[in-house]
């Protein structure tokens, strides 16, 4: 990767084993003695990896020793009872990271004759491992030379190298990770990123740092200019706004669904879905909740216009509500949130779709979907179908 393009000037071969040094002895002096530290066993350090993620030191210490007595081995994991696992975790919270554990383990079982692998690649397939838990485990237990990124060494890498790239941002992690790779001690890697971490939790901390102190605050661009406070950049991350739709979902006599081809909005383009209308009528709800809302409402004409109607008049069908059918599903993307009320509709008489040429419609078999470019919601949409239809014959 050609860092110049960022704005990053790497150092010299002679200034980051400068830097290695520096780090090492700061850290062979003041590391935290911590149990997983006297072990370079995979497996101890993967469990103390995965208790690591979501929950402090402190804690994680007697769960840790809690957790190799119950389960010295990978193979004692795999033939865990639910019951035990969840009991062992119990108070660490996010159970997903155990229940993965055991699935990982399983894994190893199967795949690797119960040795934990040794490269990078293989470890990522594991299940509950990315890219940051994979690189911690590969330098820390096998010596080899992966930067383990994470929020904390983004912290500490923009403020050495004032890296003004949202930290916020996923894309931007192969930027860091890329500086990792450079300056990473190759010797010594595993306790190159712990030191990293211990730097990046107390010295480098985000609520009390107190860079007077760091051993390596002559190699830090952003404590010798004096632009410490200026990094990392965290841009905030907008509240999805709450978006309401109505779905339509209308059969004719031969059981075909009337389907509509995304072809006007940058969202879902070119995806096929039911007829779809936003809902602006106001709730209470709503209302007092965002003021985005309010306003939307408010310049809006067609608020206070039946769904039907509007729908009759966009499409020029004629439709009559099946009541007993209910419905509402919901998908988050980036920027929105939507709930999507689903009604079934008769349509009445015609079903031409000459009249609606300004749209792309057509009757679609619902052997044909499989075969059709269905979005998320639009795929969570026909589950919702197929399961209210499904109730209504028993
Ligand atoms: N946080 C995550 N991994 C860690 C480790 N190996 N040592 C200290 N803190 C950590």
């Amino acid at each position: 990767m050609d860092l110049e393009q960022y704005g990053i000037k790497m150092w010299s071969e002679e200034k980051i084993a400068s830097f290695q040094e520096k780090l090492l002895a700061w850290y062979d002096k003041e590391k935290r003695d911590l149990p997983w530290r006297h072990s370079n066993n995979p497996y101890h350090i993967w469990v103390s990896e995965i208790m690591l993620q979501q929950t402090r030191v402190d804690t994680v210490i007697p769960y840790y020793h809690r957790f190799l007595e119950t389960f010295p081995t990978i193979e004692s994991l795999s033939n865990a009872q639910e019951e035990s696992l969840l009991k062992v975790w119990e108070g660490l919270g996010y159970y997903s990271r155990v229940r993965n554990m055991q699935k990982a383990a399983k894994q190893i079982m199967e795949q690797y004759g119960g040795e934990f692998p040794s490269t990078m690649e293989e470890i990522q397939t594991l299940k509950g491992i990315g890219p940051y838990t994979a690189g911690a485990i590969a330098s820390i237990a096998f010596d080899l030379p992966e930067p383990a990124v994470d929020g904390n060494l983004m912290r500490v890498i923009s403020r050495l190298f004032e890296i003004g790239l949202d930290i916020g941002n996923p894309s931007n992690r192969k930027v860091f990770q890329a500086v990792a790779e450079k300056i990473i001690s190759k010797e010594r890697p595993g306790d190159f990123n712990q030191a990293l971490m211990d730097l990046g939790s107390d010295i480098e901390s985000p609520a009390t740092p107190h860079p007077e102190d760091s051993p390596v605050k002559e190699f830090s661009a952003a404590y010798l200019n004096g632009t410490m406070h200026l990094y990392p950049v965290k841009i905030p991350k907008k509240k999805p706004i709450p978006m309401r739709w109505e779905a339509f979902v209308i059969q004719n006599e031969k059981g075909q669904y009337l389907l509509e081809k995304n072809t006007y909005a940058d969202l879902l383009s070119g995806f096929w879905h039911f007829p779809l209308i936003r809902d602006y009528t106001p709730t209470g709800k709503q209302l007092s909740l965002l003021d985005e809302i309010a306003e939307v409402v408010e310049e809006y004409p067609n608020k206070n216009i039946p769904m039907e109607t509007q729908f009759e008049t966009i499409y020029q069908l004629k439709i009559e509500k099946e009541k007993t059918f209910k419905g509402e599903v919901k998908h988050i993307f980036s920027h929105q949130k939507w709930e999507v009320k689903l009604s079934k509709y008769n349509i009445q008489g015609n079903t031409s779709l000459e009249k609606t040429n300004d749209r792309e419609l057509k009757w679609a078999e619902a052997e044909e979907f499989h075969k059709m470019p269905f979005s998320k919601v639009q795929t969570k949409l026909w589950e919702h179908v197929i399961q209210q239809e499904k109730n209504n014959t028993l």
